[in-house]
């Protein structure tokens, strides 16, 4: 996830995200608007019983009651919250890049013996600052890796009807959206590679900032897309792989090595640059590929037996999908549990 551009959002979502823990009582009685991605069925959404002598967890069924209307346009804070229901939460969601350096924005009293607190990083190594102090603070972690606690990085569905795929109709041949404003003096890998790249062929390139309700269609009117991770780490495959491939568009890769693609979706939905021994046979690659159509289309075979789910671009739902699946996740598993080094495992 690239999130930088969110960062003046930072002080409000510490506030949201510290209080999620809390919210995952609260949220099934208030809610105050849809939020796209929570589909829980009501059999998920049950609070556990202790596990019985088998060592089996148990649910039992909690309704969900929605909130309409906030009464007379009434809405409590939920720093109310806060204060109230930190000692009986049993669980708090702590969004890694809010924490300051000195610790004074994370809880104070005691936590309570069932208390789990989660440890909610999105971003890769690279741009997760490290905070001393926080090593050892946590039970669980959530992030886009496959080997985190909670694993937030959804691609491929088991696709539930017999739709066939048709392909958008195709206007352009490459694409990617981008967020420099000068593509000539970044630094780093995706750009050198694009640099490359364009001696051999045309990229059409847009702006991030214009990404809005266009997204989508425009990335689904080119042939392939640029899928160029900002660095390079194991299961570190976002949204700039998950777009393309949720619209019909194949993906060129740049990222973690394609065994690790894989772990994700079918080698045959995506090319990787790494398949090719430089940006010229590459660029021969796709030309011939924009030649033959039929060659084209059985990066799409996988299609017959899967769908790619659309991330949310708005950004106010950045972090719905990752908050819901941590809701999810503490409503069926209660297993003691501590994060013994969090770094060891993240950033090493
Ligand atoms: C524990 O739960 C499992 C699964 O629901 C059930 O089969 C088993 O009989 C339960 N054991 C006891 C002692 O209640
Ligand atoms: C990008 O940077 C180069 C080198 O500093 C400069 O020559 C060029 O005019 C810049 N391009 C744009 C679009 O700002
Ligand atoms: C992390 O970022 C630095 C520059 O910011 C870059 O040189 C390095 O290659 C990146 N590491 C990875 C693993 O992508
Ligand atoms: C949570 O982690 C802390 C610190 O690592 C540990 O002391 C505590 O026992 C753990 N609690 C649970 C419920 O897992």
């Amino acid at each position: 996830i690239s999130c930088s551009n969110s960062l003046h959002l930072l002080p409000i979502l510490t506030a949201i995200l510290l209080l999620a823990g809390i919210v995952v009582l609260v949220l099934q009685y208030l809610q105050s608007s849809p939020a796209p991605t929570c589909h829980l069925p009501p059999a998920h959404s049950g609070q556990l019983k202790q596990a019985n002598s088998s060592g089996v967890e148990q649910q039992t069924y909690k309704p969900i009651m929605l909130l309409w209307f906030w009464p007379e346009n009434k809405r409590f804070d939920l720093h109310d919250c806060k204060t109230s229901f930190y000692s009986r939460a049993h669980n708090i969601l702590v969004f890694h890049r809010a924490i300051q350096d000195d610790l004074s924005n994370l809880p104070t009293s005691p936590r309570a013996r069932f208390q789990r607190w989660i440890w909610f990083n999105t971003d890769s190594p690279n741009n997760t600052r490290r905070i001393e102090g926080i090593k050892s603070l946590f039970n669980l972690t959530l992030s886009y890796r496959k080997d985190a606690d909670i694993q937030v990085r959804r691609l491929l569905t088991f696709k539930n009807s017999d739709e066939e795929f048709v392909l958008p109709k195709k206007e352009r041949l490459l694409c990617w959206f981008v967020d420099s404003d000068n593509l000539t003096t970044e630094s780093g890998e995706r750009y050198s590679y694009y640099r490359e790249l364009i001696n051999h062929m045309k990229v059409d390139v847009f702006h991030s900032s214009t990404k809005g309700e266009n997204y989508f269609l425009t990335i689904s009117s080119c042939k392939f897309y640029l899928s160029f991770e900002d660095s390079i780490h194991r299961d570190y495959i976002t949204e700039t792989f998950n777009g393309p491939l949720s619209v019909g568009t194949v993906p060129i890769v740049l990222g973690p090595p394609r065994k690790n693609y894989e772990d994700f979706a079918p080698g045959e939905s995506f090319i990787h640059v790494n398949d090719f021994p430089t940006s010229l046979a590459l660029a021969q690659f796709l030309l011939g590929l924009d030649k033959d159509q039929e060659a084209y289309m059985r990066y799409f075979n996988w299609r017959g037996y899967y769908t790619a789910i659309r991330h949310l671009t708005e950004e106010k739902y950045e972090f719905a999908h990752s908050i819901c699946q941590a809701c999810r996740h503490v409503g069926i598993f209660r297993k003691y549990r501590v994060v013994p080094d969090l770094y060891k495992w993240f950033l090493l």
